[in-house]
């Protein structure tokens, strides 16, 4: 009872200060995170990653599965968002066997539900859903000690999480021998690592911004990962208009995560958060107004000697 009495009391302090400051974080608001993060995606000039990451995984996920049960293939996807990369790794594994277990953690419901609608629609035959509205504290909380997995994906989602050690350690844990763990994020040195870092992570809930840490929690432990880098541009323009229209504010809303950002009063974060910017489109060898980013792919495969 006391260490609920506390809990609360961080929890109403955290808000309390966080309001007070004006500062709120997209992921407060279900519905504001998706219209950001929808403009952040059609702002993205990017070549297609998953082509190459799907050739790399599929002969791993085969040869997971054929060692341990035979043709039936469980993945775990975290903070999934509208699913559109889960499901399509589920249709290029699906083929290969007579039954698919896909479980989805995601704990913004507009997003899941979009994942459910798209998933009734596309008719994935021969895969079984088992949908999880939480966020992945919640599901390790709850989760069957004996329940594994031979392929498990947290795509761009592990920036939310305030114990990353902990979540990596559990998602280690949860993989079968012989499973694979994709996750990836941003690049320390990218627009969205140098951005994203600047509001304070109590109100941005930004806690780890870039793939740095993913690496050094797994090399720390001797366990090795294959890692690959896929370069994207994000279209910055009219980020720095006097007055930028919706579309630009939610974009800065984006890459902050910090809620209304352009109605934040001027500050330093303010002023650190456009110089970044400005730099970066500085820096670029184009000469259009976009700056460079990295998508960071981390693959770990949990064999004999990655224990
Ligand atoms: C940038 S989006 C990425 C979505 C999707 N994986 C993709 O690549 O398009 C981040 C996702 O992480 C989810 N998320 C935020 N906090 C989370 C948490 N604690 N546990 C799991 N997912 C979380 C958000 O709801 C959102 O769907």
């Amino acid at each position: 009872m006391h260490s609920c009495n506390n809990t609360l009391y961080t929890i109403s302090y955290i808000f309390m200060m966080a309001t007070e400051n004006g500062l709120q974080s997209i992921l407060d608001d279900d519905t504001y995170f998706v219209k950001s993060f929808d403009v952040f995606m059609n702002r993205i000039l990017e070549t297609d990653w998953s082509p190459d990451i799907i050739a790399k995984l599929k002969p791993k996920v085969i040869q997971s599965v054929n060692e341990a049960t035979g043709n039936a293939l469980k993945a775990l996807g975290v903070g999934c968002g509208s699913g559109y990369r889960e499901d399509f790794f589920v249709s290029h594994f699906q083929p290969h066997f007579a039954e698919v277990h896909q479980c989805i953690v995601e704990p913004n419901k507009d997003l899941i539900n979009q994942h459910k609608n798209n998933v009734l629609q596309n008719d994935m035959k021969g895969v079984i859903y088992e949908w999880h509205e939480e966020p992945v504290e919640e599901f390790i909380a709850s989760a069957k000690e004996d329940e594994k997995y031979h392929f498990i994906s947290a795509i761009h989602c592990l920036y939310h999480v305030q114990n990353l050690e902990e979540i990596l350690g559990f998602l280690y844990d949860k993989l079968q021998e012989n499973g694979i763990l994709l996750t990836m994020l941003t690049s320390e040195t990218g627009l969205i690592g140098r951005v994203g870092s600047i509001a304070p992570s109590q109100y941005s809930k930004l806690f780890s911004p870039s793939s740095r840490s993913i690496l050094d929690y797994f090399r720390t432990r001797g366990i090795s990962c294959e890692v690959y880098d896929y370069p994207i541009r994000v279209d910055v323009s009219g980020c720095f208009d006097t007055d930028p229209s919706d579309e630009a504010s939610l974009l800065l809303d984006f890459l902050t995560h910090v809620k209304d950002f352009t109605k934040v009063p001027t500050s330093e974060m303010k002023e650190e958060v456009f110089a970044t910017i400005r730099e970066m489109v500085a820096n670029s060898p184009r000469s259009d107004c976009t700056a460079e980013a990295q998508n960071t792919a981390v693959i770990v495969h949990k064999t004999g000697c990655n224990r």
